[in-house]
């Protein structure tokens, strides 16, 4: 079977160094071994309220800041989800086996719910179906995501599985999650229990992808940690969520192991850790938001891209619903 490659990121305004170091950068190493999709799932997006005016605008930034971690558009399509309609025709059927059951057993769709009841809605209860479908309507087998979407991925595989069973069947391949690299969880850099999010209210508990250097160094410096050294081992740095974290980030952003950087920082002040940690943050994304900032210029461009892309991508997923649909007796 083709080993193919589909992910996702909600256009939900500005991208952070959790979405670059968690996924985007994985993305991209990614691309030379498989065949991939990468789309920007607008459709998730409406999960929450949106303005009509900045919705399709975020689409094109988030298309903006794959192509500036160097996605490459002539080897991976780069589409909005809304531009293939059969993500959400799949959606459907999928959704007629998919026990209500499993869909309460999502930690996310709780949390979210909880602190918002207006958000209890039909769209975010079956938003894991959707993500099933997204993945599914390629017959996607790799699905390279952050720590947060694996009970997600694991819905994926049940509803390929009861599908397959229902008919008989061995169609859709059980997809499996590619979760890489040191920095698999990005947390806040005001707490380290919570993850580092673009809906939380503190500019300063996430690095933007879009930020300027000064804004980097300034929340770097403003990180919260405690009084002590950097820890000597893994275990020890393990039971201090503020430091692990950044120690996380910077090995992370070195592309080295935790253990390397734990070997050669042991011992030394967050202070002055924290000045390096800067430098090496503003090497990496100074000229990836450059290159976004350029590629926004354009956005005439991005457009031709990502319609080129979609147009690409459509007839295998319109050839694999006709698939489906024989297979469960509807017409094609
Ligand atoms: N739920 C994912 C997130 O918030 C985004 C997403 C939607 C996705 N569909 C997907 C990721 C399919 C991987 C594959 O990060």
């Amino acid at each position: 079977m083709t080993r193919r490659i589909f992910s996702g990121m909600q256009p939900t305004g500005e991208l952070h160094l959790g979405n670059y170091l968690g996924a985007l950068r994985n993305w991209v190493a990614l691309q030379k071994d498989y065949e991939c999709l990468y789309c920007v799932v607008d459709l998730h997006a409406l999960t929450l309220p949106q303005d009509p005016s900045r919705l399709a605008r975020n689409t094109r930034e988030t298309a903006a800041a794959y192509f500036a971690a160097g996605v490459d558009p002539k080897r991976c399509p780069v589409f909005a989800q809304s531009a293939v309609p059969e993500h959400a025709y799949l959606h459907w059927l999928l959704s007629n086996h998919t026990p209500l059951g499993w869909l309460n057993r999502m930690t996310q769709f709780k949390d979210k719910a909880a602190k918002n009841r207006d958000l209890e809605l039909l769209g975010l209860y079956s938003y894991p179906v959707l993500m099933a479908a997204d993945i599914l309507v390629y017959k996607a087998t790799h699905v390279p995501v952050g720590e947060d979407q694996k009970q997600h991925l694991e819905l994926s595989r049940d509803v390929a599985g009861a599908f397959n069973r229902h008919y008989g069947v061995d169609y859709f391949p059980l997809p499996e999650p590619q979760i890489l690299g040191e920095a698999t969880r990005v947390m806040s850099l005001r707490d380290g229990a919570r993850k580092m999010s673009k809906s939380d209210e503190s500019d300063y508990s996430r690095i933007n992808l879009t930020d300027d250097p000064d804004a980097i160094r300034r929340k770097i410096q403003k990180a919260k940690t405690d009084p002590h050294p950097i820890s000597e081992t893994l275990e020890d740095l393990a039971k201090r969520p503020e430091a692990d974290n950044l120690v996380t980030l910077f090995a992370a952003l070195e592309g080295k192991p935790k253990k390397d950087v734990l070997a050669r920082h042991a011992g030394r002040n967050f202070s002055g850790f924290k000045k390096d940690f800067a430098d090496l943050a503003v090497a990496v994304l100074s000229p990836l938001t450059a290159k976004m900032r350029d590629f926004m210029k354009d956005e005439a461009e991005i457009d031709r891209l990502m319609k080129e892309a979609a147009a690409r991508a459509r007839p295998l997923a319109s050839r694999h619903v006709r698939e489906v649909k024989d297979i469960i007796g509807l017409w094609t």
